[in-house]
C-alpha cells in the first residue's frame, strides 16, 4: 500500500492555498463549469516537456515527431504545431487530425503493421515525410499505389531488433515474438528487393522497442543493434540518411516503482551509439509529452463500507481511464482539498460504476477520509487516456480542458446522450409488419 503523493519539483498541479489549481486556475473552477469526470491538461507542461527533448537533441540532426496516439486532440496539435513538433502517425484519422491542425505534412511520418490501401494513398497525396514500413506485403501494396499516382513513396524499413523492453508484456514492441517491424535477419535483403520497386525510396531505419520504459539499458542494445545494420547495409553500397528511434522514455507514475531517466541521458545515449552515423534521428515520444501534463478529475459518489473494504465510488470509470483495468497500472489519486497533515489515511478501492469488477482504478490505496461530493484527480493521466476511452456502458465520451496560465478552454465537449442516440439508426423493417416474411418468427 503506497501514499499517493505529487511529484517533487516543478508540478503544473499543486495545491495553492490548501487547494488544487492546474497552472493558475482551481480545479473546482474547472469542474463548475464542465462538470466530471474531465480530462485537464496544462498546456505549459506540454510546451516544457517538447522543448525538453528539443533541447537534449540539439547537437544531433533531427525532429521531434509526437505520437498522436497519446492523445490526439486537436488543441494540443495545434499547441504542438506552433512549437515546431512533427507528428508520427499510425492511421489515417490521425494523418488527417495533424494536417487539420496545422502541421507540415513533410514533418508526419506514418507507421503501423496494418495501413489500409486507401490510407496509402492520402498519405502520399498528403505528401508526408516517410512511411516506416513494416513487411514485404506491406512495401509492395505501397509501391503499387504509388505507382498509380505516379509518385515515389518515402521510406524507412522498420527493424524488429529482438530486445527486451523491461516494461508491461502488453507494450512490449521489438521482440521477435511481437507483431511489428521486419526480422532483423532479413533487412538486408528487404533493403535490395525496395531498391528494386520503381516507386519506393529507401531512405532509412525505424525501430521502436516498447513504452514506458524506464532503464536506459534495452535502448543501448537497441541502438547498438541498429547502428551494426547501418554499418552493413553502408558495406553492401546501401545509403542510409536517416533512423527513428521510436517513442520517449517512460514517467513516473509511481516514484515506488522506479524513475524515469532523464531526457538528457537518453539523448546522450542516442549520441553515443548512433551519433557517429551521419543520420537525421526521428524521436517519437507521446507518453513523457502529454502525461504528466493530464489529469483526469472525478467527484466521489459514494463511500461504500463492506464487512473488510471500503470502496471509494467515482463518478469516472474505466471507459474514461482504461489504463488501470488494462495494465493494472498506477496512477497517483490526489484530493481536490489538501488533506489535514493530522488526518487519518486509510485503505479504499477506488472504483467506478460501470458492471465489471475490473472497473477498479486502485486497491488498498491510502487516502484521507472522503465524503460523497468531494472531487479527486488522478495524475498522469494525459496520455492514453482520453485517447483509449470509449462510451461503454453508454456513457458520453469524457471531455476534455486545456488551462494556460490563469485561462482554460474546452477543447473537447462531453456528447449529450441525445447526440449519441442520434449517431445510431433502427432499420426500416423494424418498424414494419411483423409477420415480415425476412423475419423469423
Ligand atoms: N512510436 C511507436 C511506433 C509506438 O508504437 C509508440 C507507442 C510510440 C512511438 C510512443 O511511445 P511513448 O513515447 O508514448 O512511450 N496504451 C499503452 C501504451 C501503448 C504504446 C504503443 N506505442 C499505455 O497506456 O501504456
Amino acid at each position: 500500500m503506497t501514499r499517493g503523493k505529487m511529484d517533487p519539483g516543478p508540478n503544473p498541479f499543486c495545491y495553492r492555498d490548501g487547494i488544487l489549481t492546474c497552472e493558475d486556475v482551481a480545479a473546482d473552477v474547472i469542474a463548475e463549469a464542465v462538470g466530471t469526470p474531465c480530462y485537464i491538461y496544462a498546456g505549459n507542461e506540454i510546451t516544457r516537456n517538447l522543448k525538453a527533448y528539443q533541447d537534449a537533441f540539439r547537437d544531433l540532426p533531427h525532429l521531434v515527431c509526437y505520437a498522436l496516439k497519446a492523445n490526439p486532440s486537436l488543441a494540443i496539435l495545434s499547441h504542438l504545431v506552433r512549437r515546431g513538433a512533427g507528428f508520427d502517425a499510425v492511421s489515417g484519422g490521425e494523418i488527417a487530425k495533424a494536417l487539420a491542425a496545422g502541421a507540415d505534412p513533410a514533418r508526419i511520418v506514418f507507421a503501423g503493421v496494418g495501413k489500409t490501401g486507401e490510407e496509402m494513398h492520402a498519405a502520399l497525396v498528403a505528401g508526408i515525410r516517410q512511411f516506416n514500413v513494416e513487411s514485404v506485403p506491406e512495401l509492395k501494396a505501397l509501391d503499387d499505389i504509388a505507382c498509380s499516382l505516379g509518385m515515389v513513396a518515402p521510406v524507412a524499413l522498420r527493424v524488429n531488433p529482438d530486445v527486451r523492453a523491461q516494461t508491461h508484456r502488453k507494450i512490449t514492441t521489438g521482440m521477435a515474438e511481437n507483431k511489428f517491424g521486419i526480422d532483423f535477419a532479413n533487412i538486408l535483403e528487404v533493403w535490395r528487393m525496395a531498391g528494386e520497386m520503381a516507386h519506393i525510396r529507401t531512405q532509412g531505419l525505424a525501430l521502436h522497442i516498447g513504452s514506458q520504459i524506464l532503464s536506459l539499458e534495452p535502448y543501448r542494445a537497441a541502438f547498438n543493434r541498429t547502428a551494426e545494420l547501418v554499418s552493413n547495409l553502408r558495406k553492401q553500397g546501401e545509403t542510409v540518411e536517416s533512423l527513428d528511434i521510436g517513442g520517449g522514455i517512460g514517467i513516473a507514475y509511481q516514484h515506488e516503482a522506479g524513475l524515469p531517466p532523464a531526457i538528457a541521458d537518453f539523448a546522450r545515449l542516442v549520441g553515443e551509439t548512433l551519433g557517429d552515423l551521419d543520420c537525421e534521428l526521428i524521436i517519437e515520444p507521446g507518453r513523457s509529452m502529454i502525461g504528466p501534463a493530464g489529469i483526469l478529475i472525478a467527484t466521489v459518489l459514494y463511500v461504500k463500507e463492506t464487512a473488510d473494504r471500503r470502496f471509494l465510488i467515482l463518478d469516472a470509470a474505466l471507459n474514461d481511464l482504461l489504463r488501470p483495468a488494462m495494465y493494472d497500472a498506477w496512477h497517483d489519486l490526489i484530493p481536490f482539498r489538501e488533506a489535514d497533515p493530522e488526518s487519518r489515511w486509510t485503505p479504499h478501492d477506488v472504483v467506478g460504476p460501470i458492471c465489471e469488477s475490473s472497473d477498479t482504478f486502485a486497491r488498498d490505496r491510502l487516502l484521507p477520509s472522503l465524503s460523497a461530493g468531494d472531487r479527486v484527480a488522478f495524475l498522469h493521466a494525459g496520455a492514453y487516456g482520453a485517447s483509449m476511452a470509449s462510451e461503454y456502458n453508454c456513457r458520453p465520451l469524457v471531455p476534455e480542458v486545456m488551462v494556460s496560465g490563469d485561462r482554460f478552454s474546452q477543447i473537447r465537449s462531453r456528447p449529450t446522450i441525445e447526440d449519441m442516440i442520434k449517431r445510431e439508426s433502427i432499420p426500416d423493417w423494424l418498424s414494419q409488419d411483423p409477420d415480415d416474411p425476412n423475419e423469423e418468427p
